[in-house]
């Protein structure tokens, strides 16, 4: 038998929702199988499904051709499933191998540990994996604790795992290596299945199954098909960026960066000896796993932190000692890396967020008074523009959903920004259609002219947008690409730490 799993129209509500619309699914055995949607499109629920976390209202579930009703994970992993979560199960003052026999059987019997540690380390050896299995958990890096929980599905011996979004947080080398694991899991006939929303991950796997609002849109073999219509086959409409991008030459200098030192919150610098020039009609991408010193960057840019030595020229002023407020009517916006803390006043509504460093301008405000009717129709207007969904204006910026509120700090960044724009990770956490929003938003700046620099995790987006990636390792410029070709193998090397 082929099918190791066969699901047959499954259902399951939360509420109103409709997570899963009578879902038919089926992994054959031994074979890497992505699953691949947006937010929200019901992946993580169908895999509590399978895993007995959830219990669906109608439809079937067959493993190994029988017929099953999981009333707990108990039962899922009785019979060989496992699951590894989007956010860590382990427990971090615990050691590697306690975390791997916590809940089995050789965790309660004292003479079995040396057992647990010959088969832990037959699984490192098999698995090629370095860890020590007497280290603690909050010791490890993100990474290696993603090995954990590997091992220890594997201690279980899985026949079945479903790992969620488990890329989220890793490097593209530490990605590659889940890639490996994964091959070797499936040549010991383990089937898999992927939840991911990165197409370079998904053009991996052997077939593909792309979900949309809650329902399957199509299951085919990764071989025969492409990047391209897996994206149209994940978003309802035609939104690819793709051939937006057209060359344009830019010659002006915008913005200088010499030399920058920025100290850290815990003492250290942030950001080291960095030197970096934006040009107009460019958008720099900087590569870099979050925490390298971009926040540091991007702060001391705005205003908000003072380098320790350096400077920042705009054109032919120096502004590395000027006021948020200063920089700001100097024409720089900002999309901030963490939109709810710096970027949005949550109790407030959509008219003072939009609001937000523009009530003494002269279009608004009259002899100090603000012009409320003025003011309700721009805000209006940029509602419309931008395709902000809220009940009102007047709607607390606090009760919006991540896109919508992300489109509130766009709009009015955009509208108040004039020559430079400093984007950091601005679309995190977005769906894709209104991530693909934001892009076209920075695409059309850079068009207008705009010195842009965009620090995003992702690089598929950099590479997309960028005209120019430098990569940030530890608060220094590692490394620059002409965006065009570059090298991935060598970008994800220095956002690692390495060496070319
Ligand atoms: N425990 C829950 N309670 C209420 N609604 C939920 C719950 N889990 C998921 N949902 C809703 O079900 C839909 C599908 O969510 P999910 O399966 O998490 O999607 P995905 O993993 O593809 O991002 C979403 O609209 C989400 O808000
Ligand atoms: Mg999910």
């Amino acid at each position: 038998m082929l099918e190791q799993l066969q699901i047959k129209n499954l259902t399951k509500r939360f509420g109103t929702v409709i997570a899963n619309d009578r879902v038919t699914f089926d992994v054959r055995r031994g074979e890497i199988h992505c699953l691949f949607g947006e937010n929200g499109a019901g992946k993580s629920t169908l895999a509590e499904c399978i895993y007995g976390t959830y219990r669906s209202e109608s439809g079937t579930i067959c493993f190994n051709g029988e017929l099953v009703e999981f009333n707990s994970p108990r039962d899922a992993i009785q019979l060989g499933i496992g699951m590894i979560h989007q956010h860590f199960v382990l427990v971090p003052p615990l050691t590697v191998l306690e975390n791997i026999i916590v809940g089995t059987e050789d965790a309660k019997v004292l003479l079995n540990t040396q057992k647990a540690e010959n088969k832990f380390k037959e699984l490192c050896a098999r698995y090629e994996l370095k860890l020590n299995g007497h280290a603690a958990i909050w010791d490890l890096s993100v990474g290696e604790q993603q090995w954990v929980e590997i091992l220890k599905a594997l201690y279980l011996d899985v026949k079945f795992l479903i790992l969620d979004e488990p890329t989220a947080v890793l490097t593209p080398e530490e990605s590659d290596k889940l890639f490996r694991i994964l091959n070797v899991m499936k040549r010991q006939g383990i089937s898999i299945v992927l939840i991911t929303h990165k197409l370079k991950e998904v053009m991996q796997s052997d077939r593909v199954t792309v979900m949309r609002k809650g329902k399957i849109i199509n299951t085919v073999d990764t071989k025969s098909t492409t990047r391209e219509q897996l994206t149209h086959m994940m978003i309802s409409s035609e939104l690819a960026v793709q051939g937006l991008k057209k060359k344009i030459n830019s010659e002006s200098t915008v913005v200088q960066i010499k030399k920058l030192d920025v100290r850290g919150p815990r003492g250290g610098y942030a950001v080291k000896d960095l030197n970096l020039t934006l040009n107009s009609h460019e958008i720099v991408g900087i590569a870099g796993v979050a925490g390298n010193g971009q926040k540091e960057l991007f702060e001391t840019l705005v205003g908000i932190q003072s380098p320790e030595s350096g400077e920042v020229w705009l054109d032919t002023e120096d502004i590395t000692h000027w006021s948020p407020a200063e920089i700001l009517a100097a024409g720089v916006g900002h999309i901030p890396q963490d939109r709810y803390r710096e970027g949005l006043i949550g109790q407030l509504s959509i008219v003072d967020n939009l609001l937000l460093g523009m009530h003494r301008s002269p279009r608004f405000a009259q002899r100090g008074f603000l012009d409320q009717e003025r003011v309700r129709a721009f805000v209006q207007e940029q509602v419309d523009q931008f395709e902000i969904v809220a009940p009102s204006i007047d709607t607390v910026v606090g009760n919006l959903s991540g896109g919508n509120a992300q489109k509130v700090v766009l709009a009015r960044e955009l509208f108040q920004a004039s020559v430079v724009l400093l984007a950091n990770q601005p679309t995190r956490g977005l769906d894709i259609s209104i991530a693909d929003y934001v892009h076209r938003q920075l695409l059309e700046k850079r068009k207008e002219g705009y010195a842009i620099l965009l620090a995003s995790e992702e690089l598929d987006e950099l590479i997309k947008l960028s005209d120019r990636i430098v990569v940030m390792f530890k608060g220094q410029i590692a490394g620059e690409f002409v965006a065009d070709n570059p090298d991935l193998e060598q970008i994800g090397l220095l956002m690692a730490g390495g060496n070319l």
